[in-house]
């Protein structure tokens, strides 16, 4: 007989019932734990969490999967918890990917076609047409070319916008350029009306959208950030838009979530703020995902989505 596998699902999102559920109909020949119910930590051998507290995967000495709840993994890589040896997946969702492309669209033409002006004139009973640009006369940057940022690229590119792409290594994908690499990063900005961080948090991005490059943009950008809030320095950010070199930011993600009372992106008038919502995970495709890599585990079959530890995504 085989051994059965323990599964602690960890999540703190409002709608965590709807995940258990599903996951009680996939993984019925296992047993599934819920958080904060843990039982013995050393039978628990895969690990389904959402920003687990410090010391929860450290707790478990038995480790054989860390699943992501979403498509991000940074908040696993930070505190060095996870051995070596034990794998980490993320979800790659091609409905997230799709709901990720149709916010940043959606996040463009709120600007583009001037709804958050018509907003500010209706609050003042304004009736006043504003100059509109046709899409091919617009020019997004995407920074990040995963399934996220290349699914978010070609549903622009088809809407008409020219796209360009940086990343770390060349993308070729028709309707849209590729920069590539650190030194093309500053031609890559001064050609971005919007810039799109889709980028994992590594080292090598925290902090990278500040003053130095914020400023290559050209004068009347617009940002938009649907990754980590740890990739913009929030200051530079809101100085830039104080001075009115750039005019807009549309922030999905922030350095503390929920973003705290008082903080300066609240009531800044030229900054729209969602709450990490841009592309929420879906239980039920999420699910059987997740339920395919535990199976695959139990089999002893390669596994699906793994990260490169070493990459840091
Ligand atoms: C994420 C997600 O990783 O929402 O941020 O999936």
């Amino acid at each position: 007989m085989k051994d059965l596998m323990t599964i602690l699902f960890q999540c703190p999102w409002d709608n965590a019932e709807d995940w258990i559920a599903l996951l009680r109909a996939r993984l019925d020949d296992q047993r599934l734990r819920i958080y904060p119910d843990i039982g013995a930590p050393e039978e628990i051998t895969v690990a389904l969490v959402w920003k687990p507290p410090t010391g929860l995967l450290a707790s478990f000495p038995n480790l054989r999967l860390v699943q992501s709840l979403g498509a991000g993994v940074d908040f696993l890589l930070n505190n060095g918890e996870i051995p070596p040896g034990v794998p980490i997946a993320r979800l790659v969702d091609p409905l997230m990917a799709a709901r990720m492309a149709e916010y940043v669209l959606a996040a463009i033409l709120r600007i583009e076609r001037r709804f958050d002006a018509y907003t500010r004139q209706q609050a003042n009973g304004l009736w006043r047409r504003l100059p509109q640009r046709d899409a091919q006369e617009v020019r997004v940057g995407i920074m990040g070319s995963g399934a996220l940022g290349m699914r978010a690229a070609e549903v622009l590119s088809r809407h008409g916008y020219h796209v360009a792409v940086w990343s770390r290594t060349p993308r070729k994908r028709p309707g849209v350029e590729s920069f590539t690499g650190p030194e093309y990063l500053v031609p890559f900005l001064e050609r971005s009306d919007h810039l799109v961080c889709l980028l994992p948090l590594t080292e090598a991005t925290h902090g990278l959208l500040n003053a130095h490059t914020l400023g290559r943009l050209p004068k009347g950008a617009h940002v938009v950030n649907c990754a980590r809030g740890a990739h913009v320095v929030d200051s530079d950010l809101i100085r830039l838009l104080d001075e009115h070199h750039l005019a807009a930011a549309t922030l999905d993600v922030f350095f503390e979530e929920p973003l705290p009372p008082g903080h300066p992106f609240w009531d800044h008038s030229k900054v729209f703020v969602t709450p990490h919502a841009s592309s929420i995970t879906e239980p039920a495709t999420a699910v059987a995902q997740i339920a395919e890599n535990i199976e695959r585990l139990d089999r002893g079959a390669p596994l699906v989505n793994l990260i490169d530890r070493a990459a840091g995504y």
